[in-house]
């Protein structure tokens, strides 16, 4: 296989909470690939959305290192990083404007035909383009916020929940385009999901997480089907909320 594009070395996040340290993150080592979608599975406050954070430098960890392409990310500017680096929230959080507007902000080189194509990838009608976004439904703004990701050309792309806050009918397509596009532009995902269901349909891999740590990994059916440990068996007799 290929040199990992990203590497989590030991990494944790300790934070206080009511005035005592807790591991948001703790200790969390793990390689990541090219044109593979990983997700990321577990229980609700098990730590998913802050490992994502460390990841894209939202948050800095409190020990332990995270490299892509095998150079540490301090040794990044945080905006080049966040360009290689995408995320993509649970809830379209999109500028005023109209998609253009948003797809520009993200890169101001795009030309009019790049704008085009973003749409199209994301499988937005072309006549929307010079529109205000403001009235779009909340699974048409995911589509802009998936095409405004890819517009500065990300390497990884790190989605939170992104189907949750949608309608059930936009789940499949959204999901549908989170796989055609990890195979067309040859990115790496990691989807942090609540849903074991949602894991199969979409990843090759899957990273257990329970109170922050890495419980279980390996290919999705494994961790979801047949979990080794006693935190996963809880975890897919869906004991563990
Ligand atoms: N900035 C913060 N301050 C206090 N608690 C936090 C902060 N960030 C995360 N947490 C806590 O860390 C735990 C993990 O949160 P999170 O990563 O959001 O879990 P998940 O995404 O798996 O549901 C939760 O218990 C959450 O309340
Ligand atoms: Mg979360």
């Amino acid at each position: 296989m290929n040199p990992p594009v990203l590497d989590l070395k030991n990494l944790s996040r300790v934070i206080q909470s009511d005035g005592q340290p807790r591991a948001v993150v703790d200790d969390i080592s793990y390689h990541f690939h090219r044109e593979r979608v990983y997700t990321i599975i577990g229980p609700s406050g098990a730590g998913k959305s802050s490992l994502l954070r460390l990841v894209n430098r939202l948050d800095e960890p409190t020990s332990g290192e995270v490299f892509f392409h095998g150079k540490a990310h301090c040794d990044y500017r945080p905006c080049e990083l966040r360009q290689k680096i995408g995320y993509l929230f649970q809830t379209p959080h999109l500028f005023e404007g109209t998609i253009r507007d948003n797809l520009l902000y993200a890169n101001k080189e795009l030309s009019d035909d790049e704008v085009k194509s973003l749409v199209e990838q994301a499988q937005i009608k072309s006549s929307l383009i010079d529109r205000p976004t403001d009235r779009f439904s909340v699974g048409e703004k995911q589509r802009v916020a998936i095409a405004r990701l890819l517009a500065t050309r990300p390497e990884v792309v790190l989605l939170d929940e992104p189907t949750s806050a949608l309608d059930p009918s936009y789940t499949e397509a959204i999901e549908e385009l989170i796989k055609q596009i990890v195979d067309r532009e040859d990115l790496t995902a990691i989807v942090v999901t609540h849903n074991p269901q949602q894991a199969l349909r979409i990843g090759q891999e899957a990273l257990l997480m329970v109170d922050g740590k890495l419980i279980e990994h390996g290919e999705v059916t494994e961790v979801i089907n047949n979990p080794q440990t006693e935190l996963g068996r809880l975890y897919k007799e869906r004991r563990l909320k």
